[in-house]
């Protein structure tokens, strides 16, 4: 099943990175960088399924990659009219450019679709963090990563935990342990964010908290986003929160978003740069987040922060055994109660990040490399 290794008119066939969301292209800007090194075709493909500048654009200008070759316009609103149209689309674009390996990263919507397109047109499919599992199947997440791990057939798993997973699942393809992106990605552009980022002359507090929430199990659930409120008026300490456009509908829909404007200990930032967040983590005091990228760059060498996950359960075990992360919940009472614990514990944090050594990248593309060059 694997593409053949000739070249197609005397042109190697390319690889095709796929990103849909901020995440991905974060996570899918270090693998870029290392085809480029090595030389390897590829082609950049953004599938739109977030379009807004500060959700998209702004990262591929701050992680510094070259436009990429196609971006999708997505008009659907529904989850599932989505999906779809993304598989349409991808489906037209395989077709013209006949990719020698279609690379996906993560569990969005966007990798599922970009996935079952991929398997449709019998392309190879390379499936980067690979093997993470929540156990929760409120989580479209949950869906989509396990429906993706079992049509992939190079499994880039980011941890031994992950490659656990994948072998208790008997998936078909070949595992290979790589590390998380990420922690390449923060390795590679904290000092620049340090140097270059101005956001700190704009967080009134000498001392803060920083919050994302987006999930949609939370912030789609009156009563979590509620409890969210809750904690923010109460909070031990002020806090500083960039708001993902979905929770931003959530609130404006019932009515809130007055009331978090009104708390003076908030400071409500538009989702920022991933630089400017970089330094927003650096220089918090604690991190309340229901992320999942947000867990393993807390866990970065250079960052090193305590983190509250907002939710019922994580697919970042390694970050809560290693004593980064510690999960507590959606209730506001659990949540004040471990914001008081982290702020007056002294935990001396691991040096080393459970996500790998920074070289992640390197490692997928050489297993790229091999297989198709
Ligand atoms: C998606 C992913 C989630 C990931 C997150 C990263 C799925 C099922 N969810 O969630 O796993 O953690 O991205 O941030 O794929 N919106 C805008 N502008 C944009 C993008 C979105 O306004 O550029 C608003 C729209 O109202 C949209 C809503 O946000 O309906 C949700 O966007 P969507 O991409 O469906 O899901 P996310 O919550 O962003
Ligand atoms: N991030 C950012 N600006 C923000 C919030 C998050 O640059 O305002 C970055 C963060 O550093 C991380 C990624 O976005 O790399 C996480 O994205 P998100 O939480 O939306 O998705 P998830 O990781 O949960 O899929």
């Amino acid at each position: 099943m694997l593409a053949s290794r000739k070249p197609v008119n005397g042109k190697q066939k390319p690889v095709l990175v796929i990103t849909g969301t901020r995440p991905e292209i974060i996570k899918m800007a270090p693998i870029i960088r290392a085809l480029k090194a090595e030389g390897l075709p590829y082609i950049f493909v953004h599938c739109g399924q977030h379009y807004d500048y500060n959700m998209a654009q702004q990262f591929i200008e701050n992680l510094e990659l070259a436009k990429p070759g196609y971006w999708l316009k997505i008009e659907s609103t529904s989850s599932g009219a989505q999906t779809a149209e993304i598989m349409m689309k991808m489906d037209e674009l395989l077709g013209k450019v006949e990719p020698s390996v279609v690379l996906v990263e993560g569990d969005t919507n966007s990798v599922l679709s970009a996935a079952l397109a991929a398997n449709k047109r019998v392309v190879p499919l390379g499936h980067v963090e690979a093997g993470l599992r929540s156990y929760d199947l409120r989580m479209p997440e949950e869906h989509n990563r396990r429906l993706t791990d079992h049509i992939s057939q190079f499994l880039f798993a980011p941890t031994q935990h992950a490659v656990v997973n994948l072998k208790a699942e008997n998936v078909w393809g070949k595992v290979f342990l790589t590390g998380n992106t990420s922690i390449d990605a923060v390795k590679e552009h904290l000092p620049i964010a340090e140097r270059s980022s101005r956001v700190m002359e704009q967080v009134p507090f000498e001392e803060y908290a920083l919050v994302t929430a987006h999930r949609a199990e939370n912030v789609d659930d009156p009563t979590v986003l509620g409890s969210f409120l809750e904690v923010f008026e109460r909070s031990p300490l002020p806090l500083v929160y960039p708001m993902h456009p979905r929770t931003l509908r959530r609130l404006a829909e019932n009515g809130l978003i007055g009331k978090v404007e009104g708390m003076k200990n908030v400071h409500v930032l538009p989702p920022t740069g991933y630089l400017d967040f970089l330094v927003l983590m650096r220089n918090c005091k604690l991190i309340i987040t229901d992320s999942g990228g947000v867990q393993e760059e807390a866990t970065a060498p250079a960052i090193r922060k305590r983190v509250l996950v907002i939710r019922l359960s994580t697919e970042r075990q390694e970050a809560v055994e290693a004593g980064f992360a510690t999960v507590v919940g959606t209730d506001s009472r659990w949540i004040l109660s471990a914001m008081n614990e982290a702020l007056n514990a002294e935990k001396v944090l691991p040096a080393e990040s459970p996500f790998g050594d920074g070289s992640a990248a390197q490692r997928t593309v050489a297993v790229i490399k091999e297989s198709f060059v």
